[in-house]
C-alpha cells in the first residue's frame, strides 16, 4: 500500500491549490482526480481567459446559511497573494472592470502555474484514478481506488460541486459528508440563467439578442439584494451577468423586479413630454431603449401600438413606467446544473473549523473549494475562494 501524509481527493483549483501548499510544507501528498484532462473548470472559465479572482473580495461577496465563515481564509489567502503567484510565472493580466481580473492571453497559464507549483513541491499525480471508498482507521484514512490502496492521515475533499457534469462534475463530497454524518446544506443551481413558462414569455421571444444594463431585485424587504449588471434577453427567458447573479439568491416561486433604466424615472419623464406632443409613444420610447424592446413592452403591456402621446392617459403612461422601472416576472425555473457557473450549498461549513477547513468531528478530513456552502457571486470570487479555502487547508493538512 503506497502511504501519504495528504490525500487531496479532486485536482482542480482548490484541489491543486491545496495540494501544492501541503506540499511545500514538505508532507508527502497525492492528488488524485477521476478526469482524464486537468482542471478543465479553469480552462472553460472567463471565456478561456478565466477570470482569476477579484480585487474586491470580501464576505459579502459570497452566499452561505454561514456568511462570516469565509472571513478567516480570505483574509489569510487575498487575491495580492494569487497576483504575487502569477508574477513569479510572469503571467500577463489585465481587469476588466469591478475588479474582476483575467488572464492576457488564456486560462491555461492558470493551471501552468497551479501544475508547476505542484510538480516543484513534489505532489504525486494520481489520474486518471477514481476513488471506491475511504476508510477511517485509528489515525487517519485508507482509500481504495482504481490505482489500488493508499493511506493517509489527512484527506481533502476537492471534488468541487455539480455544476457541469459532462466535464467531471460529481456528487462525490456530498456521497463522503453522509458517510460521515456531516450536514449538507441543499445543493442548488447557481450563477444560472433563469427559465419562464411559455405563456409568460411569448411576448418577449422577438427581443431575443438584446443587452441592457439593469437594476435587478429579489427578496422581501428586509433581505432585498440588488445587482447593477448586463441583461440579456435569450428565446427561453433572461441571462446575462445580471440574471446570473441574482439566481444565486433567488428563491422559487418568487418575483424577481428589474430596472430596465435605473437612471430614469420613466413615468414624470413621460408625464412631461405628454401636452400636445403628436408623436407616437413608441418613437418616445425609443429615446431611452432599443425600437424592439419598446414594441414587446406596449404589448406586454397591452397598449396598441402605443397611440399618439397627447392622447394617451396618465394611467396608460404610468403603466409603461412601472413596467419599465419595476418590471416584475416571476421565473419557472433554472437552467440547472447542464448550464450552471457553480453549485449553491454543500457540506455545511458549521461543520468545518474556519481556521484549517477539517471537520471538527472527525479528525484529518478536510474540505476546500466549491463542494462546500460558501458561494460567491460572478466575476471572479470562487476561484479566490478555491484559493483561499485551499491555502488554509494545505497550511494544516
Ligand atoms: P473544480 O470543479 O474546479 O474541481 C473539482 C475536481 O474534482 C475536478 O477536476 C473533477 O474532475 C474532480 N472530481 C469530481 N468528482 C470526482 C470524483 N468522484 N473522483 C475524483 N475526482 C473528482 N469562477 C470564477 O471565479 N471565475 C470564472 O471566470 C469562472 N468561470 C466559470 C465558467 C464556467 C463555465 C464554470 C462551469 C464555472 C466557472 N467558475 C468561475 C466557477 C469555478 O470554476 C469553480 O467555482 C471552481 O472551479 C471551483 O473549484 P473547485 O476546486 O472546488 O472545484
Amino acid at each position: 500500500m503506497e502511504q501519504f501524509d495528504v490525500i487531496v481527493i479532486g485536482a482542480g483549483a482548490a484541489g491543486m491549490m491545496c495540494a501544492a501548499t501541503a506540499a511545500s510544507r514538505g508532507r508527502r501528498v497525492a492528488l488524485i482526480d477521476h478526469a482524464t484532462k486537468l482542471a478543465e473548470k479553469i480552462r472553460i472559465s472567463g471565456g478561456g481567459r478565466c477570470n482569476f479572482t477579484n480585487l474586491h473580495a470580501g464576505p459579502a461577496n459570497y452566499v452561505s446559511d454561514n456568511p462570516h465563515f469565509c472571513r478567516s481564509a480570505l483574509t489569510r489567502y487575498t487575491p495580492q497573494d494569487f497576483l504575487s503567484l502569477l508574477k513569479k510565472y510572469q503571467v500577463a493580466w489585465h481587469e476588466k472592470h469591478k475588479g474582476q481580473l483575467f488572464c492576457d492571453e488564456s486560462a491555461e497559464e492558470i493551471i501552468r502555474v497551479l501544475k508547476s507549483e505542484c510538480d516543484k513541491a513534489g505532489v504525486r499525480w494520481k489520474m486518471p484514478v477514481s476513488v471506491d471508498s475511504i476508510e477511517q482507521q485509528t489515525s487517519g484514512f485508507i482509500l481504495k481506488t482504481s490505482a489500488g490502496e493508499f493511506s493517509a492521515e489527512s484527506v481533502v475533499l476537492a471534488s468541487g460541486g455539480l455544476s457541469i457534469p459532462k466535464i467531471g462534475a460529481t456528487d462525490f463530497a456530498y456521497r463522503i459528508a453522509r458517510q460521515f454524518e456531516l450536514k449538507i446544506v441543499e445543493p442548488r443551481p447557481a450563477l444560472v440563467p433563469l427559465t419562464f413558462a411559455q405563456s409568460v414569455w411569448a411576448p418577449f421571444v422577438p427581443l431575443a439578442g438584446i443587452s441592457l444594463e439593469v437594476d435587478i431585485s429579489t427578496g422581501t424587504k428586509k433581505n432585498k439584494i440588488t445587482f447593477r449588471e448586463d441583461l440579456l434577453f435569450t428565446h427561453r427567458g433572461l441571462s446575462g451577468p445580471a440574471i446570473l447573479q441574482i439566481s444565486s439568491y433567488w428563491e422559487p416561486g418568487t418575483p424577481l423586479t428589474i430596472n430596465l433604466l435605473p437612471e430614469i424615472d420613466l413615468t414624470p419623464a413621460l408625464l412631461e413630454q405628454k401636452s400636445g406632443n403628436k408623436k407616437q409613444l413608441s418613437t418616445v420610447l425609443t429615446q431611452y431603449m432599443p425600437a424592439r424592446l419598446a414594441e414587446g413592452l406596449l404589448v406586454s403591456c397591452a397598449i396598441d401600438g402605443g397611440g399618439r402621446m397627447a392622447d394617451l392617459s396618465d394611467k396608460v403612461l404610468r403603466r409603461i413606467g412601472d413596467a419599465v422601472n419595476q418590471w416584475q416576472l416571476t421565473p419557472d425555473g433554472t437552467e440547472g446544473y447542464r448550464k450552471a457557473e457553480v453549485t449553491r450549498g454543500g457540506i455545511d461549513t458549521r461543520e468545518l473549523s474556519q481556521q484549517t477547513m477539517m471537520v471538527q468531528k472527525v479528525a484529518g478530513l478536510f474540505v476546500v473549494g466549491e463542494a462546500m456552502d460558501v458561494t460567491g457571486w460572478l466575476g471572479g470570487y470562487n476561484f479566490q475562494w478555491a484559493w483561499a479555502s485551499g491555502y488554509v487547508a494545505g497550511q494544516s493538512a
